[in-house]
């Protein structure tokens, strides 16, 4: 009899009237959750089937743990000379910034596998030295030794991004099956890579430390690792934060739209990234963060439309109106106008690892500033034409990077 009648209450025991008082409440309690859940449901069971374990680790001030193991890098010999390299080299048709730091990440693990020194050579459009210095490892060492390595002692791989070549990688001891003095290896691929290393035998004696880390923090450590923004850019956004946060809460988006008037040799990406379903969905949602005493809204995108349009409905908004140029899709600007683009794709990227709230389109150059922003609080992703809480793990479920 769940019946819980009132009426009745006075005739039981007080034993009996103990007991259910116990089950009425039990029963309220499950009765709320399901009203709760029927509701919240779907956001629910991501933030608490999904929440990342990782943040402690993402926050832990000593987040370079496996510094001990690198005993490899130019920094502790501090010569060139008798060792063997890896080189994430980015010649043409690398990618955007999204697919080279995946690039860069997947190449520095390899070099791990492989017993290497790690160097950078990515000068295209312009030198990426320009713009950020080598965190707590210096890639840029022997860059010029590298290049001046003969021809018949190196070696250029280009892993490309076919599941079944990189699943084919499962087996190879990289110590063994590259013998060369120099790699030089071409790689956007982060996602298949990482699958690869956790099941390669022999990952644990060389990089024990991975099986610790899921894929977003791994990206988040490798790339603090080896990355800081020079002080111009630190500069640029201390100067941002001043003039135009002014101490409110930082909303922002990134609308990639790929193909447009801005961006014009990108690839048609009207099938995942149709702006008008950008524009649609984004735009209403951000509007409730329209209280310009508290927020202050703002959107990276490689489309000039967008920014036009974010002006006229979005009272809070901050365009910056930089060059829009995609850094591996430049030919036809001139090289300071591509550089120009270069820097703007990183500084933007750097706004966005500030964002007190994040919403992201299907995009590496976005993702990945979610990984370096290290958490999940206030972060959101576009998925078809629905807006959904996420964490960190969650967004490759959702977007199936490669
Ligand atoms: C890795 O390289 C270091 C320095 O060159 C060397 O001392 C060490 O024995 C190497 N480890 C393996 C497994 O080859
Ligand atoms: C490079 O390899 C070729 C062919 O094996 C050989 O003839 C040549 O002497 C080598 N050059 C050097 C610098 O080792
Ligand atoms: C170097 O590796 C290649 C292929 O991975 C192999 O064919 C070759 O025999 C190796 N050379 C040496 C000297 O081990
Ligand atoms: C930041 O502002 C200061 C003072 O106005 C200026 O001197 C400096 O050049 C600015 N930095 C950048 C990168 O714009
Ligand atoms: C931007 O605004 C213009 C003018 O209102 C409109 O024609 C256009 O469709 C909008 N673009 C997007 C992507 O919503
Ligand atoms: C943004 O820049 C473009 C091209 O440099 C210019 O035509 C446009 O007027 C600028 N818009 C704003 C709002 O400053
Ligand atoms: C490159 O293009 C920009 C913008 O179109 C122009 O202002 C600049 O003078 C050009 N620089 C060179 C070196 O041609």
């Amino acid at each position: 009899m769940a019946n819980f009648n009132i009426v009745g209450r006075k005739k039981i025991t007080s034993k009996y009237k103990w007991t259910k008082k116990v089950v009425f409440r039990v029963a309220v309690f499950c009765w709320i959750c399901l009203i709760v859940f029927q509701y919240f449901g779907p956001t629910l069971l991501v933030d608490i089937l999904k929440t990342d374990r990782t943040e402690p680790v993402l926050a832990r001030s000593n987040v370079f743990k496996f510094v001990e193991h690198l005993n490899i890098g130019p920094k502790i010999a501090n010569i060139c000379d008798g060792r063997n390299f890896l080189v994430y080299t980015c010649n043409e048709a690398c990618g955007g910034w999204g697919d080279r730091q995946k690039g860069i990440v997947s190449s520095f693990l390899l070099a791990l596998m492989s017993n290497r020194s790690f160097v950078i050579d990515l000068h295209v459009p312009c030198d990426i030295s320009g713009f950020l210095n080598p965190n707590t490892y210096d890639w840029t060492e022997c860059l010029q030794y590298v290049k001046n390595v003969h021809r018949n002692n190196t070696e250029t791989i280009i892993i490309g991004k076919r599941a079944s070549s990189i699943e084919a990688l499962e087996e190879t001891d990289f110590l063994q099956a590259w013998n060369k003095t120099v790699i030089f290896l071409e790689i956007s691929s982060f996602e298949l890579i990482m699958k690869m290393l956790r099941s390669n035998p022999y990952t644990e004696n060389q990089i024990s430390w991975l099986k610790e880390f899921t894929n977003p923090e791994v990206l988040h450590l490798v790339l603090k690792f080896l990355f800081m923004p020079k002080s111009k850019m630190l500069s640029h956004f201390n100067n941002f934060s001043e003039e135009f946060i002014q101490g409110r809460q930082l909303v922002c988006g990134h609308l990639r739209v790929g193909q447009n008037p801005s961006n014009p040799f990108d690839d048609d990406l009207t099938g995942t990234n149709n702006k008008y379903v950008l524009v649609n969905n984004i735009f209403p949602f951000l509007k409730q963060f329209k209280d310009s005493a508290k927020y202050v809204v703002y959107l990276a995108t490689d489309s000039d439309e967008v920014r036009k349009n974010a002006t006229s409905v979005i009272p809070n908004y901050i365009n910056l109106n930089r060059t829009i140029v995609h850094v591996d899709k430049y030919s036809y600007v001139n090289k300071s106008e591509a550089c120009e683009g270069l820097y703007t794709a990183l500084f933007e990227q750097y706004i966005l690892t500030k964002c007190d709230y994040l919403v992201l389109t299907r995009s590496n150059f976005g993702v990945n500033a979610a990984y370096i922003r290290g958490h999940s609080r206030g972060l959101y992703i576009l998925h078809r034409t629905k807006i959904h809480p996420a964490t960190l793990s969650y967004i490759q479920t959702v977007y199936k990077f490669q």
